[in-house]
């Protein structure tokens, strides 16, 4: 069954728990349709785990539309979500407007995603206005590392945990259709997942929440960088590819690989050859 906004929303008042992964590229995005997963989130994280930068800041459109493309290709049922990069919606409305539009004509996204509360309230509200689906995102947003010195827990004093749940709220009233919640007290997440209409979707906010996010190389051990404390290794092939390229170059060194069955026997016969070409 395909898989939209009004579908997810269905899921969150049905108590069925949303599934959303990462995905940058044609054939994982396939693989995550073929199992079911919701949503197919392009996050700018492809900035450290695809491009090697330290943080997600140098991503650009560009890059976002051209991974985008490449899901949406493999995704044949999952809700495809094209992630905002830095500087592409924080200058303006007018420049969030157009970069959304971008995401969804250039790059096939069914949606957007952003960083930010009460700040960002403007541009999703004309975001939503001008018919494209906005998920916030709320708590540790990547994007603000310069400005929170670095990937901390948010929302740990009352203070702040007041100033989450407003956001919430605030994303909710501009008219976002799902809100991210990352790093942050999992009561403080199922808080917000109660108050709000729209659902929630966790990453490090705890089991309340209406649906988990996971970067697809945290839970598959492929980004050996660091792994937050939220992440659950479900399958460790990490090490298992590492195996795979040693054995490919141990059999190519010695001649092992290709085999006969690797290789094509059809063609001039070896006589043929051999007068041909005098040997
Ligand atoms: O960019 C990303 O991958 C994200 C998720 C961690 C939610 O924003």
């Amino acid at each position: 069954m395909k898989k939209t906004v009004a579908t997810i929303r269905q899921q969150k008042e049905a108590g069925d728990k949303i599934t959303m992964l990462t995905a940058y590229d044609y054939s994982t995005a396939r693989l995550m349709d073929e199992a079911g997963i919701d949503c197919l989130l392009v996050g700018d994280s492809l900035g450290m785990v695809m491009l090697g930068y330290e943080d997600t800041l140098a991503v650009t459109m560009e890059d976002m539309i051209h991974h985008t493309k490449a899901v949406r290709r493999g995704a044949e049922n999952a809700l495809v979500i094209g992630d905002m990069p830095f500087m592409s919606y924080q200058t303006s409305v007018y420049d969030s407007v157009l970069n959304a539009g971008r995401l969804i004509k250039e790059g096939g996204a069914h949606a957007v995603k952003l960083e930010g509360g009460a700040v960002v309230a403007e541009q999703i509200k004309r975001i939503t206005e001008a018919s494209i689906p906005v998920f916030a995102h709320i708590g540790l947003t990547p994007q603000s590392i310069n400005a929170f010195g670095g990937f901390k827990v948010r929302g740990k004093s009352l203070e702040a945990a007041k100033q989450l749940i407003d956001d919430a709220r605030r994303v909710e009233e501009a008219g976002a259709v799902a809100v991210v919640l990352e790093a942050i007290p999992a009561r403080i997440a199922t808080i917000i997942t109660d108050k709000l209409s729209i659902p929630t979707i966790g990453i490090g906010a705890g089991a309340g929440c209406d649906g988990q996010v996971l970067v697809y190389q945290d839970m598959l051990n492929l980004y050996g960088k660091m792994r937050p404390k939220f992440v659950k290794v479900f399958s460790d092939l990490g090490p298992l590819a590492v195996g795979a390229f040693k054995t490919y170059a141990d059999e190519t060194k010695r001649g092992v690989f290709p085999a006969e069955e690797h290789s094509f026997s059809s063609g001039p016969t070896e006589a043929e050859l051999a007068e041909l070409f005098d040997y």
